[in-house]
């Protein structure tokens, strides 16, 4: 968790770092710091709360200087409070650290430095890292300060454990900062004359598309004039930036009041552009070999929260297309279960941003088990695409909004492309079959399109049932994961209490819940259960529910007696229509939220990416 952001440049470094700040709330929000080096000394500004307390607090004290790093902040250890806020400083107060992830031995490291006769501010891991390169300065070899300082930082990462990704800034080297990369994410952006480190690319995309991105061990040196990187080994290593295509645009909110609700309608983009990318060499797309997908017996899909629920659907799909076996886990559930050791199993982890620390966990324990991995990732070069055998992209962009919208369909709809080949490449679809199916797929986004106009229709609705105290979502089949979504999505941006059930399951106890006036969102579409949904509805209805179906026009008519409400949505078919569903309850939760006068886009208690397990 946590953002970073460094500058340096020849420019003052302040609006840069409190601009990249903002940009990276979505991985922390409960305070943020800033340290600039000016005329030989840092000034370091802290504040509790979001970057906007800290952008008011630093222009109280209106530092000014050409390098700076700056951080912004959820909790691992210590409470949010100015004085565990970063950057964290050494004894001298010349040296400070930002840091995002967990340093495993930081208590072994605070009683040895602490016995050396460093002093402690904080309740942090982070401060150790500064105290150690304090530490480590005093017997560093090199000819300058700049040589000193990269070898004192090479020293502490041999003597710390855990996942981490630091920035470091030092008042004896002016114009020049170190990034270090272990198993948290960092990239560097290479401006003109000025050079960031970041937790995050939008965090600096304004200023530049030229992307550097580390790799666990790395190290990165920045001055204005220039960038260098160093492997494991200590050695400088080319490297050759990646072009980053998003613009600046794309990545902020584009005219609509959150990120979330923007996120909502950049769905048939975001389909369109995850599809463009598919093709028929789709082993090679993905980086496994064409034999190793055909001789499949056994798929395990491992994701967390909304990306859990895409594996899910996933398992109707591949189940279907490719009828091969699928179970899907929870990844922190898969990593401590017992796994038998199929043959011929791959691994699909689900993950929008690539760095959810439980789902790497899972990949990692399905490849000591031996099998094949697969990531379907929306984070160009995140952990989770270096660790798998192959990686299938989600092509929806900078998801911002904590609660996932876009990444969830643009996963279904990987997912479903994913089925479909395997399916073809065992001979369970025969071409004819493959081909009809995916030009169907390559209409969802027309369909998505006409989908996203229901959004007046929802905002109605949610006008009569938001101040429910709960809620209740129903589906069967392939709709059962999006009652789940449903629940998740109104859950974490309302607060409000919901759940969400297979349909047939009510019965057989979840019932008893409902009152008068409880709402009961019922996912309907016209298909060979539809009749079982109606009685559903009729059952709910019956002990007061407040019935909301989400179905078509026809089946909008045809439960007319049985609903109190329709959310009518397009048909794309048995399949596809899930993709559509999900859209009726992302709208229902964020007018349910809005009008509740929630912080949509960052709900209290949670971050973007759970980088820690
Ligand atoms: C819910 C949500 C989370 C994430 C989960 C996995 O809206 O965003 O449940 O889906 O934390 O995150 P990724 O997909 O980044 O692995």
């Amino acid at each position: 968790m946590c953002g970073i952001i460094g500058y340096v440049g020849k420019k003052n470094s302040v609006p840069y770092i409190i601009d990249g700040l903002k940009k990276l709330e979505y991985r922390g929000y409960d305070s943020a710091g800033i340290s600039i080096l000016q005329d030989g000394h840092l000034i370091t500004v802290r504040a509790v709360g979001k970057v906007a307390e800290l952008e008011k607090a630093t222009l109280l004290a209106n530092p000014q200087g050409q390098s700076g790093i700056g951080h912004t902040r959820w909790a691992t250890h210590g409470k949010p409070c100015e004085e565990n806020s970063h950057p964290h400083r050494d004894c001298s107060g010349d040296l400070v650290v930002v840091h995002n992830g967990i340093i495993e031995n930081f208590l072994t490291l605070r009683e040895k430095l602490s016995a050396l006769g460093h002093k402690f501010k904080s309740e942090t891991d982070t401060e150790v890292i500064a105290h150690l390169i304090e530490e480590n300065l005093k017997t560093a070899p090199g000819q300058t300060n700049q040589e000193r300082l990269f070898n004192a930082v090479r020293k502490t990462n041999g003597e710390i454990s855990g996942a981490y990704a630091y920035g470091v800034l030092w008042a004896q080297t002016p114009d020049f900062l170190i990034g270090v990369k272990n198993q948290s994410p960092m990239v560097v952006g290479l401006g003109k004359n000025e050079n960031f480190l970041a937790s995050d690319v939008p965090a600096f995309l304004k200023h530049t598309n030229k992307v550097l991105f580390l790799e666990d061990g790395e190290m990165v040196t920045l001055t204005s004039k220039g960038v260098t990187l160093f492997g494991k080994d200590g050695q400088e290593k080319p490297f050759k930036p990646t072009k980053i295509t998003w613009d600046q645009k794309t990545a902020e909110k584009g005219g609509y009041e959150h990120f979330m609700l923007k996120e909502i309608y950049d769905q048939p983009q975001a389909i369109e552009d995850t599809l463009r990318t598919a093709q028929t060499d789709f082993g090679k797309l993905v980086g496994l070999k064409m034999g190793d997908l055909r001789a499949l017996q056994n798929v395990h899909i491992v994701a967390c929260g909304t990306a859990y629920h895409a594996g899910l659907v996933a398992k109707y799909y591949i189940e279907n297309f490719a009828g091969i076996p699928v179970t899907v886990d929870l990844a922190s559930e898969y990593k401590y279960r017992t796994v038998p050791r199929t043959p011929h199993t791959l691994a699909v982890a689900v993950s929008q941003s690539g760095e959810t620390a439980d789902t790497i966990g899972a990949v990692r324990k399905a490849q000591e088990l031996g099998f094949k991995t697969l990531a379907i990732c929306n984070v160009l070069g995140s952990t989770i695409t270096r660790v798998c055998d192959g990686t299938f992209y989600t092509h929806c962009g900078p998801e911002i909004s904590v609660a996932s919208t876009k990444a969830f369909t643009s996963q279904l709809t990987s997912l479903y492309v994913l089925a479909l080949f395997l399916g073809k490449a065992n001979g369970n679809i025969s071409a004819t079959v493959f081909n009809k199916l995916y030009k169907e797929l390559l209409t969802l986004s027309k369909y998505m399109a006409e989908t996203v106009k229901i959004e007046y229709d929802v905002r109605h609705i949610t006008k009569k049932v938001y101040k429910a105290p709960h809620f209740l979502f129903l589906g069967r089949n392939v709709n059962f994961p999006i009652a789940l979504e449903g629940a998740l999505k109104l859950k974490e941006v309302s607060y409000r209490s919901a759940e969400g059930f297979a349909a047939g399951e009510i019965k057989h106890g979840p019932i008893s819940i409902i009152e008068k006036g409880t709402p009961t969102i019922v996912l309907m579409p016209p298909d060979e259960l539809f009749e079982k949904m109606l009685s559903a509805c009729q059952e709910c209805r019956a002990r007061g529910a407040f019935v909301i179906a989400v179905t078509t026009q026809e089946g909008a008519q045809k439960a007319k007696d049985c609903i109190d409400k329709a959310i009518v949505v397009p048909y794309a078919g048995e399949f596809l229509q899930p993709i559509l569903n999900v859209v009726a309850l992302q709208f229902f939760a964020y007018w349910t939220a809005k009008r509740l006068g929630c912080d949509i886009d960052q709900p209290r208690n949670l971050a973007k990416s759970v980088t820690v397990e």
